[in-house]
């Protein structure tokens, strides 16, 4: 992973320098004739790489990278084009924009997240050298610098862990990841209940999904406790850790990418670790139900009756809608156990959601407008979309059912994923307008490089996480 360091403007001695660009914008002063003839042809568009060779002279390779309108999007998406396009390169140099023109975490992020690539085992021999140090000619600023490195570093976390293929991700593997990531950070604690407690305390929904498979599932419960903290966010996130649909079996093109179907809980685990490496003053409390949703002689079947944590019934007719299942044990935990302020959950809970939003934006649910909307402007922050959708009240009665409190999927078609948020609702139960659901099925893997986002799972979450958690 590259590393920053600031250099004095007036010190530059480089072989590749780094011009940021923005149409309309004057480039600084004292850049050779050739790089400002160029310039003037360049469009400045986010993350566009120009790239200036100059042979036998110095610097010997000028790149325009464009920042956009030099909001935070264009930055970080210059950020990112800059990283893929320097790959082979191991040190350059930029000249920021005097004034407060640089937005340095979003170029930072950019950076970092636009050279992950995700590996199994060890780099090949003749893997490309990895651009190693980025030196920045401006006004240093290393908070800027150690929150962006924070933030990215939980991101590609969550990648990893998202990437892992499913024969080696079980539940229990995920467990061990987390609690080796979180010791490295005072005041992180980490419990991992196996089956036999689940059953002891009435985790019906988490036994039931994960009884297929022979690799048991888990409850992981991380909990980031600073002494000032006046607030207590419970973030909860589906950790399926792959998904067949179970006896309602996927078609199988549907079910090749399952792997991915624990991005919530990916997502939730590394913000919490996050959230210490930066020691925001907040307690914040990662629940990730982990399960395995297979096909066996001891799956749960269609029209099974599930008793969740508390006591409240499901009547399950699909085994395909296995993440709610989780997710209303440990919802029903978190309010009744752990006394939060605020609960958000993250889940690739539905297809539906891609089909409503597309495949970059994530779908957001609340009662709450005031809640809603710092958890949107901390997405839109952070370059992650989300949109908010309704929790209709009059849906509510396609969920009812003659065997149980609920049926977990809906008697009419339609609203997939609006269906799936109330159902949720109801296991938020008296903290239900203090709830916040994403249902981030399709913004949480790409299928090409694009900007600050690389190929397979996206980490979708965790930079949106960060921003609110500090912004409460
Ligand atoms: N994990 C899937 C949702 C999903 C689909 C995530 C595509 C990412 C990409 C979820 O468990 C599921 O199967 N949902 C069903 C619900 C239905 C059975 C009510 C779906 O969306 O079809
Ligand atoms: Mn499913
Ligand atoms: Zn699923």
């Amino acid at each position: 992973m590259p590393t920053f360091r600031f250099i004095d403007p007036a010190d530059v001695d480089a072989d590749t320098l780094v011009v940021p660009t923005r149409a309309g914008v004057p480039l600084p002063d004292g850049l050779p004739a050739d790089v400002v003839a160029l310039a003037v042809d360049h469009s400045g568009k986010g993350g566009v790489v120009e790239v200036l060779p100059r042979p036998t002279q110095r610097p010997s390779k000028v790149l325009l990278v464009g920042v956009g309108d030099g909001g935070a999007s264009g930055w970080r998406a210059a950020g990112a084009g800059l990283a893929r396009s320097t790959a082979r390169t191991s040190t350059v140099t930029v000249v920021l924009p005097a004034g407060d023109d640089t937005d340095l975490r979003a170029f930072a992020e950019g950076v970092l997240l636009g050279s992950y690539r995700f590996r199994l085992g060890a780099p090949r021999p003749d893997a490309p050298p990895a651009l190693d140090e980025v030196l920045l000619a401006g006004t240093p600023d290393e908070a800027a610098l150690a929150t962006a490195r924070a933030t990215a570093e939980a991101t590609m976390l969550a990648r990893d862990l998202t990437n892992m293929p499913s024969d080696e991700k079980t539940p229990e593997w995920f467990a061990e990841q987390v609690s080796a990531a979180a010791a490295a950070y005072d005041g992180l604690t980490i419990s991992v209940r196996e089956p036999e407690q689940l059953a002891a305390e009435g985790f019906g929904g988490i036994l039931a999904v994960g009884g297929g498979s022979s690799r048991g599932p888990r409850l992981v419960e991380l909990t980031w406790s600073p002494a000032q903290a006046t607030q207590h966010v419970v973030l909860v996130g589906k950790g399926i850790t792959f998904d067949t649909g179970g006896i309602s079996i996927k078609p199988r093109d549907a079910m090749k990418l399952m792997r991915k179907d624990m991005g919530g809980a990916a997502a939730v685990v590394a913000a919490t670790i996050a959230a210490a490496a930066l020691r925001l003053p907040v307690r914040v409390t990662a629940l990730a139900p982990l399960a395995e949703n297979l096909v066996s002689g001891s799956a749960f079947r269609p029209g099974d009756v599930i008793r969740h944590y508390g006591g409240r019934t499901s009547e399950s007719n699909n085994s395909d809608a296995e993440g709610r299942l989780v997710l209303a044990d440990a919802l029903a935990y978190a309010v009744d156990r752990l006394d939060p302020d605020l609960i958000v959950d993250l889940a690739t809970l539905t297809g539906a959601n891609a089909v409503a939003l597309g495949k970059r934006t994530a779908a957001l649910y609340s009662d709450n407008d005031g809640l809603a909307k710092s958890f949107a402007e901390a997405a839109t922050d952070a370059g992650e979309q989300v949109w908010r959708m309704p929790l209709t009240t009059d849906y509510r009665d396609f969920l009812s059912s003659e065997l149980a409190d609920l049926s977990s999927i809906a008697s009419e078609g339609g609203a997939g994923s609006v269906m799936a948020a109330l159902y949720l609702a109801e296991f938020a139960g008296p903290l239900r307008d203090r709830w916040v659901h994403i249902d981030m099925s399709a913004p949480s893997w790409i299928e090409s490089d694009s900007s600050e986002l690389s190929k397979g799972a996206t980490g979708w979450g965790v930079r949106t996480l960060l921003r609110w958690l500090a912004s409460l």
